[in-house]
């Protein structure tokens, strides 16, 4: 029997203000965030961020005593507008990570396994260079759909092409988290990981960036984050940033072009390579999943509450694609509260 090719999620899940809002509750606040290196934060210093419209102070306490490491400070994150602390998690190579509501579980339940691969790698080796932020016209899945295969590698990148050839590029899926290969043969070469929802981590071309692709209210918007680490500073470090900054602004263009296409009705839905975009495959049907799970949930707190068909609002989410391999019925009508 033949197999049944992975289906993308459809064009309106990138347009649809109801959607995002759904997927706000159902993936973001239920996620985990990369925020950085723990060399990121300067003792004494506090870093914003916000997230899905949660705003959040990663706070770095002065050194209580002088002989503490400048690069151990202790970290607390809140939320900025309640005050609440929130949820981190610092590994043993010195990543932060973040959770920004108590609806997410732990970390490890959420990235199994993660610490394994982050372990091979000393975060903090790289001092923060620069960081810039900057709004793009595409829905934040564009974005991480483009992360998540190399397909356009070769003709989007053609400098990154060289460098790191398409033609052994493989994506392996982990829960909630993705780890790419440029090259099996070379795996120390290259540390590409993706981080479901929006977060990754790009150790390449002698330097390492974290990229975050946060969402806003306009589902057609975002913000781009970047934070680039690197040893050599100087005219070196400015090399290796207009390589990479050269891949984003490709990746940028190409997201641009996309999200209008998108918005113009020329794509609806399609099927995805099995193998060269298992990535975008895997996180899509993440997505998916979370999207339907909060669906019954909420339908089933309607219930609770007695309150079924009652709802204010009803959203109905269009469209929602067959899966191979799961009981979720094609093109189904989901209604859900808004
Ligand atoms: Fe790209």
């Amino acid at each position: 029997m033949a197999t049944i090719p992975p289906r993308t999620l459809p064009a309106s899940w990138y347009t649809s203000k109801p959607l995002y809002q759904l997927e706000r509750r159902a993936v973001f606040l239920k996620s985990w965030y990369l925020l950085g290196p723990i060399i990121k934060f300067a003792p004494g210093t506090s870093v914003d961020y916000e997230f899905a419209g949660v705003h959040l102070t990663v706070n770095a306490a002065p050194p209580t005593d002088p002989s503490d490491q400048p690069h151990t400070p202790s970290i607390t994150v809140l939320d900025s507008t309640t005050g609440t602390p929130l949820r981190h998690h610092t590994t043993t190579t010195g990543l932060i990570f973040t959770a920004i509501s108590p609806l997410a579980p732990s970390f490890h339940t959420f990235f199994p396994n993660l610490e394994a691969t982050l372990s091979a790698v000393d975060f903090t080796a790289r001092p923060h260079r620069r960081s810039i932020s900057y709004s793009g016209h595409f829905n934040w899945k564009t974005m991480i759909d483009g992360y998540q295969e190399c397909l356009h590698c070769q003709y989007t990148h053609p400098a990154f092409s060289l460098l790191y050839p398409p033609t052994f590029y493989a994506v392996k899926n982990h829960h909630n988290w993705c780890q790419h290969y440029a090259d099996a043969a070379r795996p120390d070469d290259g540390l590409f990981l993706y981080f479901l929802p929006n977060c990754t981590l790009n150790v390449y071309g002698g330097g390492m960036s974290l990229f975050r692709v946060c969402p806003t209210e306009e589902p057609g918007r975002t913000r781009m984050e970047f934070d680039y680490y690197n040893v050599v500073e100087g005219e070196a470090f400015e090399e290796y940033y207009k390589f990479v900054r050269q891949v984003a602004d490709e990746d940028f263009e190409l997201c641009e072009t996309v999200q209008g296409n998108l918005e113009r009705g020329i794509y609806a839905e399609g099927v995805l390579n099995s193998v060269k975009e298992n990535g975008v495959a895997y996180y899509q049907q993440r997505v998916l999943e979370m999207v339907l799970e909060q669906h019954q949930e909420d339908r089933q707190q309607a219930r609770t509450r007695g309150a079924e068909g009652a709802a204010t609002s009803t959203l109905a989410v269009e469209h929602a694609p067959a899966r191979h391999g799961n009981s979720i019925p094609n093109r189904a009508i989901v209604e859900a509260s808004a």
